[in-house]
């Protein structure tokens, strides 16, 4: 058993209260490789931003448990080297298991996700409550989710969106005792969050996504005040990224993502936590595509590694800065 404090990582609980306080939300970035997490730590670390980085059930598989671990170690003393000791929280998304929650806690992770949210209301209520008497234990923080996002959430496929009931939130909160919870009102997964036909045009000609739920997230404020909550599937879809994967030999249809303008918007309501892989995927992939058709004699993978990882460093200090409002809030 190693605890998240001696790798020098922090838990949820304290940079949400001042999230909370001060309007923003904190970046919760998912992370495969090396090159995702230099650009994290370089971003955070430049905006002065307190950051969450994320690990799914899949990344575990694909990169290795271990490894992972130790490169969150790793970007604890990758900021301190760069000058500045951010709080870094490592957090298991999606775990969909008590003894994944379990191990990963044992592992060295601050955070984790109990995502219970495909199972009736009753059997989340147990395995939330269960996961989180495991994890106060060892001062771990625990997030649950009530409501299911349409599309695809890890395996499981939604056609439609469930939407949390703020009904269910009081008795969910005080019965299970979880530190954070992720709502529907909806966002989902994924590049295409929206079909074209669920679009308005504006007068730009440009694809507007029908509004989040801004009023259901308002009722649950209302019967938790001052409880942080999490928003899942909050990528943007960046057009441009789009546009230069389609121009070197992409094929992305219809790839749609949620305005910044509603994500500004939940910054500053009681939502504390933003989720954003596929903005990531999507920097990572455009710069690589572009650079494989512009350069086809190059064969070093840091060729093209290298831009994809200032691209992604350009698009998560855009996040802090510009979306979220975490840059400038690291030592709060
Ligand atoms: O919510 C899911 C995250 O985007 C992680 O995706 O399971 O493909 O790693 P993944
Ligand atoms: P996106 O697919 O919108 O980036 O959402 C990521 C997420 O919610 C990770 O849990
Ligand atoms: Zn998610």
């Amino acid at each position: 058993m190693v605890s998240y404090k001696e790798l020098g990582l922090v838990n949820s609980r304290e940079i949400f209260k001042k999230a909370f306080a001060g309007k923003y939300a904190i970046p919760a970035f998912n992370f495969n490789n090396m090159e995702q997490m230099q650009a994290i730590v370089q971003a955070c670390v430049e905006e002065n931003s307190p950051v969450i980085l994320q690990v799914s059930s899949g990344a575990r598989k694909y990169a290795n448990q271990t490894l992972l671990r130790y490169m969150a170690q790793g970007a604890v003393e990758y900021a301190k080297e760069l000058g500045n000791n951010i709080p870094i929280v490592l957090h298991l998304d999606h775990g969909d298991t008590f003894e994944l929650c379990k191990s990963c806690i044992e592992m060295g992770f601050s955070s984790v996700m109990i995502d219970g949210s495909h199972h009736s209301y009753e059997e989340n209520v147990e395995l939330t409550a269960k996961v989180v008497e495991y994890a106060h234990k060892y001062d771990v923080t625990v997030e649950g989710e009530l409501g299911v996002l349409a599309g695809i959430e890890d395996d499981v496929v939604a056609e439609h969106h469930t939407y949390t009931q703020p009904e269910e939130v009081k008795d969910f909160v005080s019965k299970t005792g979880v530190d954070s919870l992720a709502i529907s009102i909806g966002t989902s997964h994924g590049a295409n969050k929206f079909k074209p036909d669920q679009c308005t045009r504006n007068e730009q000609g440009i694809l507007v996504p029908p509004p989040l739920r801004f009023d259901i997230l308002e009722e649950i404020e209302k019967v938790i005040p001052g409880f942080p909550i999490v928003l899942h599937g909050s990528s943007s879809v960046p057009q441009e990224y789009v546009e230069i994967i389609n121009a070197n030999g992409g094929k992305l249809k219809d790839a749609i993502g949620i305005p910044e303008e509603e994500l500004r918007r939940a910054s500053k309501s009681a939502v504390c936590k933003i989720n954003i892989d596929s903005d990531g995927r999507l920097a990572m992939t455009a710069a690589i595509r572009k650079t494989f058709n512009e350069h086809p004699e190059w064969f070093d993978p840091r060729q093209y590694l290298g831009p994809a990882r200032e691209e992604l460093k350009k698009l998560y200090k855009h996040k802090c800065v510009s979306v979220l409002g975490s840059a400038g809030h690291a030592n709060d």
